[in-house]
């Protein structure tokens, strides 16, 4: 465990927080003693795997943050027109991607162009075009309070954005097993690109956490921030994007508490145009506080 550490490098907003404690185990092993030294010393944690969908509060968070990043097992049992992959939480759910692609697995198209790993993938549900991760997993590998277990699918609850496992008791991912068929590249390459001409209106090479708020049921949050006249809105260094209203940009030395701002400035104008209230799909490390502009 290292006292003091930098989390600039570590969110894709490049926000300058730090935390008080810091580890990146190895093991599930190794993050269950983490996370049970928390527990009896009442340390708050939080769990970061690729950062690109976190909000790091500024300055000191006085936390444990534990990073996923070297629990990144691999182990491949090749059934010829199946595969089942052991994945270690903290495994780069793009480097698995471009694997699945090289040898011939389909199912993960949906993947292209999402950051992170497949820890923090999970925890979000993360997905495209009503597609995820829901039909290829086989079982998720949890620390929970009582220990470690692991869940079948049909144990789990998937839902849009939604962890599938209770996230007020779960207290982390440490793996998953998925099962991906055989597919032809030729249907494969097809479906990537329907996936990457899905986010042909995003916006790419800035510092994003890719989309702020989660769609409202039957609605479109990029739709009805933009409406609400939000799109280049700013905030010290951060802006709402003019390609798409569901992103912050961090355009210079953005600070958590502008981002935020932002943010609740989206939401109340969209509450006052739309009636709709719009739910972060970004996760907070820290507290927050509103501030009016
Ligand atoms: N729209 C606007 N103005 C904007 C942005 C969008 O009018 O500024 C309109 C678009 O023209 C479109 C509709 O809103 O008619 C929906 O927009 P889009 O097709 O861009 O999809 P989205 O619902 O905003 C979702 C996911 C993205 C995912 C894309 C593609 C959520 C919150 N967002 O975006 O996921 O990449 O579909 O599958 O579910 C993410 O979750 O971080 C994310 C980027």
């Amino acid at each position: 465990m290292i006292e003091g550490y930098p989390l600039r490098d570590l969110n894709t907003w490049g926000v300058d927080g730090h935390c008080s404690a810091f580890a990146a185990p190895e093991t599930a092993g190794e993050a269950s003693l983490l996370l049970e030294r928390c527990v009896s010393e009442k340390k708050d944690f939080y769990i970061l795997g690729g950062g690109s969908n976190v909000l790091v509060q500024d300055g000191l968070l006085d936390a444990l943050v534990i990073h996923t990043v070297k629990m990144d097992s691999l182990s491949i049992e090749d059934g010829g027109d199946k595969v089942r992959l052991q994945i270690g939480a903290g495994y780069s759910v793009r480097k698995l991607l471009a694997w699945a692609v090289e040898s011939d697995w389909g199912g993960l198209e949906f993947l292209v162009g999402i950051p992170g790993t497949l820890g923090g993938a999970l925890w979000g549900n993360a997905g495209a075009a009503g597609t995820g991760f829901a039909d290829l997993i086989e079982s998720i590998d949890t620390l929970e309070p009582s220990g470690p277990r692991t869940w079948k699918n049909e144990e789990l609850c998937w839902q849009y954005r939604q962890c599938p496992l209770n996230r007020k008791v779960s207290r982390m991912i440490t793996g998953a097993t998925l099962i991906l068929k055989r597919s032809q590249p030729e249907t494969i390459h097809e479906k990537l690109r329907l996936f990457s001409d899905l986010r042909k209106g995003q916006p790419h090479g800035a510092k994003t956490a890719g989309c702020v708020f989660k769609n409202p049921v039957g609605a479109s949050a990029g739709r009805l921030i933009d409406q609400a006249g939000c799109k280049g809105m700013r905030v010290g260094g951060a802006t709402v994007s003019e390609k798409h209203a569901n992103f912050i940009e961090n355009i210079g030395n953005a600070s958590a508490q502008d981002i935020y701002t932002l943010g609740e400035t989206c939401r109340e104008r969209v509450f006052e145009q739309s009636g709709t209230e719009l739910e972060y799909e970004v996760q907070f490390f820290g507290t927050f506080k509103k501030t009016r502009q």
